[in-house]
């Protein structure tokens, strides 16, 4: 097949709604990103792009348990997410986001392309709304109890306690989360995506045509899709957070996130494009044949890139299909599955705040355990063990002794060598590495890849122990001299094969080297003799038993049980909340009450008046230490007598859920009693 003219790699745009942990690296944006360096090394036309998901009800709810926007939830995960995947070299050319308006602009002239084409279908259908919060209702924003295990919080799509799919018809007991009403069915309109009529040419198109170059678990996937049969989509959704649907009457609806966020990888390059201060040229990279569209993402994602978006392609018209789907299995962590609401992750900008500078050592370790063939698992001993015994003890160790020996015996000046039939053969291993890197990469074998890389450096280590430059030295200066030139020689291939996946090691040992740039082609990587040689440093460093403890010790402690507090009550108005007068106050006394162990009787200070308060805070607070303390008080909460004594109001508590204490709440800062609280 003829090698393609241009390389359009994607990786799955990650949701805005949390930051990125290790599974997210190992199974997506670090695969694409050694690709990339790849052709890039290569100097193939290449294009790297990626952006943050923002829409859809990920993010929502995200939103809705922190008491924020969605906006300010996007933009902070955004700021994060670009932050760390910069810190750990992932070469975007653009890091986008599908809250921008050009996006929005692409996706309804997407959306509007496959509406004036007569390709979608519009449809009414009967689907759960909340009464009460007046809203139709995701699937995700219902719950109830899971037919299949009888937990009493499965989700509307998803039981998180048996894994089961569901359907929000299927839960029994189905409540809103917004409102704990009960919702009810009522008619709404949408449009479909006729999946089905693509089935015949889906078929030929992947398990024909790319029977052989796609892997195994993306065919696998695509053909058990195809076998139970295709139906038409929904692609609108009725929710105020997306992109709107741009047609009179649909307002209030918007694309179904799944409809926008593949089309975010079109209006990430036409940003990328307009930052190159040559607009148009995004349309070379999707509508010119001779592009490789080449999309990395994780198995969830699939059907997603492998059926539902090239479908929205063809029938749109205008766009290449892509070559390439290389999709991952997960990354387990520790016996477990990584789990954001458990905390059961390695997040990269902690890691990077535990181990700075050692963003290539993860990189090495992640893509060694890539989970490209079935599930993989990161542990932090194979963590130490892949640090220590193989990149210390091999690709260190050689390096690090071709350097030194060079300034301790030729001043750090290349010497001129006449080379053995021995040195060229291991020049000759280094030469020929760059083409079986190169398969495999080519083939998205990505751990093979760098086991081949690898394989270099300990070829090198072999020859240089079996060689012994610094005995040679002593005796035939000559041969020391070819054996370092070679050993040097070696390690410019080395930097340029280790780039891809150790950007950052690899650009060190270029400014060791004295080489101006590094390209896949050992010709251009050629020393000569008598250029400055840098002495370097140690590249890499052990990792001793502690920081293996301390880190499994750190995901235990997340994996404790949270402290529960107590369920969101229902919804109530503004009007229901005004109703309460809360004032700002100062107990000035506070006394026991007799026979009563738990109650004390206070006086309040709020302003005009002096409130008498009987509490039931005996237990958790001594009277002596009350006068003075600022509060909040309910002061138009209806008088009652507790123990014959009256209470006029009720002071603002909170519950330690751990403690069990209960603790005041009161001004931060000095207010004076009686102000109104809101
Ligand atoms: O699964 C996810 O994290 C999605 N946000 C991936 C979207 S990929 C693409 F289609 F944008
Ligand atoms: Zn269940």
């Amino acid at each position: 097949m003829p090698s393609p003219k241009r390389h359009l790699v994607t990786a799955a745009l990650p949701y805005g709604n949390g930051p990125i942990h290790i599974g997210h690296l190992a199974g997506v944006y670090l695969p694409a990103d050694i690709y990339a360096r790849f052709l890039r090394l290569r100097g193939e036309d290449v294009i790297y792009i990626c952006g943050q998901d923002e829409h859809g009800v990920a993010v929502t709810m995200k939103a809705r348990e922190e008491g924020k926007s969605p906006r300010e939830i996007v933009d902070f995960y955004y700021e994060q997410s670009k932050r760390s995947f910069a810190d750990f070299g992932i070469s975007f050319d653009i890091y986008h986001r599908t809250s921008a308006p050009l996006h929005h602009r692409t996706a309804q002239e997407f959306f509007l392309t496959l509406y004036a084409k007569g390709v979608l279908e519009e449809k009414e259908t009967e689907q759960f709304y909340d009464p009460e919060a007046r809203q139709f209702l995701a699937d995700r924003y219902i719950e109830g109890t899971c037919p299949h295990c009888g937990y009493e919080h499965a989700y509307g799509d998803q039981c998180e306690k048996c894994g089961s799919s569901l359907s929000p018809d299927e839960l029994i007991n189905p409540r809103s989360r917004l409102s704990r009403a009960t919702p009810v069915k009522k008619k709404t309109r949408h449009f479909y995506l006729p999946l089905n009529q693509y089935e015949g040419w889906l078929r030929r198109w992947i398990l024909e045509e790319h029977a052989h170059d796609w892997k195994p678990n993306v065919l696998g996937q695509c053909k058990s899709w195809l076998d139970a049969g295709l139906r038409p989509r929904a692609i609108t959704r009725d929710l105020d957070w997306g992109v709107p649907v741009p047609l009179p009457g649909y307002e209030g609806k918007v694309l179904y996130v799944w409809f926008d966020a593949p089309i975010g990888y079109i209006s990430a390059t036409k940003a990328w494009a307009e930052a190159q201060g040559d607009p148009e040229r995004w349309k070379t990279y999707w509508q010119d044949e001779g592009t490789a569209l080449v999309h990395f993402l994780g198995k969830d994602n699939i059907v997603f890139h492998a059926i539902i978006f090239p479908v929205m392609l063809k029938a749109h018209g205008d766009y290449v299909l892509p070559a390439n789907v290389p999709a991952n299995e997960y990354m387990n962590l520790e016996g477990g599955k990584v789990s954001t609401s458990r905390n059961h992750a390695v997040w990269l900008h902690e890691y990077l705040r535990e181990f700075p500078g050692k963003q290539d050592v993860l990189r090495y370790v992640l893509t060694a355990l890539m989970p490209e063939t079935k599930d993989s698992e990161f542990t932090w001993k194979a963590y130490q063990q892949r640090n220590n015994e193989e990149l210390v003890s091999v690709l260190g160790n050689f390096v690090n002794r071709v350097l030194v020996l060079i300034h301790r015996f030729f001043d750090g000046r290349l010497p001129e060598a006449r080379l053995l039939e021995i040195d060229q053969q291991v020049l000759a291993v280094g030469r020929e590495a760059f083409a079986r890197v190169e398969q495999s990469l080519r083939r998205f074998r990505f751990r093979e890849a760098l086991h081949q890389m690898m394989a270099v450096a300990r070829e090198g280590n072999k020859y240089l122990t079996e060689q012994e430059p610094w005995k040679l030295i002593k005796t035939d200066r000559e041969r020391a001299a070819a054996v370092l030139h070679t050993s040097a020689q070696l390690t410019a291939y080395l930097t340029a094969l280790a780039a891809p996946f150790l950007p950052f090691t690899a650009e060190r040992l270029r400014q060791w080297l004295h080489l101006d740039m590094l390209r896949w082609d050992p010709d251009v990587l050629t020393l000569t003799a008598g250029q400055p040689i840098d002495k370097g440093a140690h590249l890499f460093e052990k990792i001793g038993d502690e920081v293996v403890t301390r880190q499994r010790e750190k995901l235990a402690q997340a994996a404790a049980p949270a402290p529960q507090t107590p369920p969101v009550k229902p919804i109530i108005t503004f009007d229901d909340f005004s109703k309460i007068d809360l004032r700002t106050g100062i107990i000035r006394s506070a006394e026991k009450m007799k026979g009563a162990k738990k109650l004390l009787k206070l006086t309040v200070d709020i302003g005009g008046e002096v409130r008498q308060v009987v509490a039931g805070i005996a237990e958790h607070y001594a009277p002596e230490e009350l006068p003075g303390r600022r509060v909040v008080l309910v002061a138009n909460l209806a008088p009652r007598k507790l123990r014959g004594v009256e209470s006029q109001g009720m002071l603002l508590m909170a519950d330690d859920p751990q403690s069990g204490r209960l603790v005041f709440i009161g001004p931060l800062e000095a207010v004076p009693p009686g102000a109104a609280v809101r």
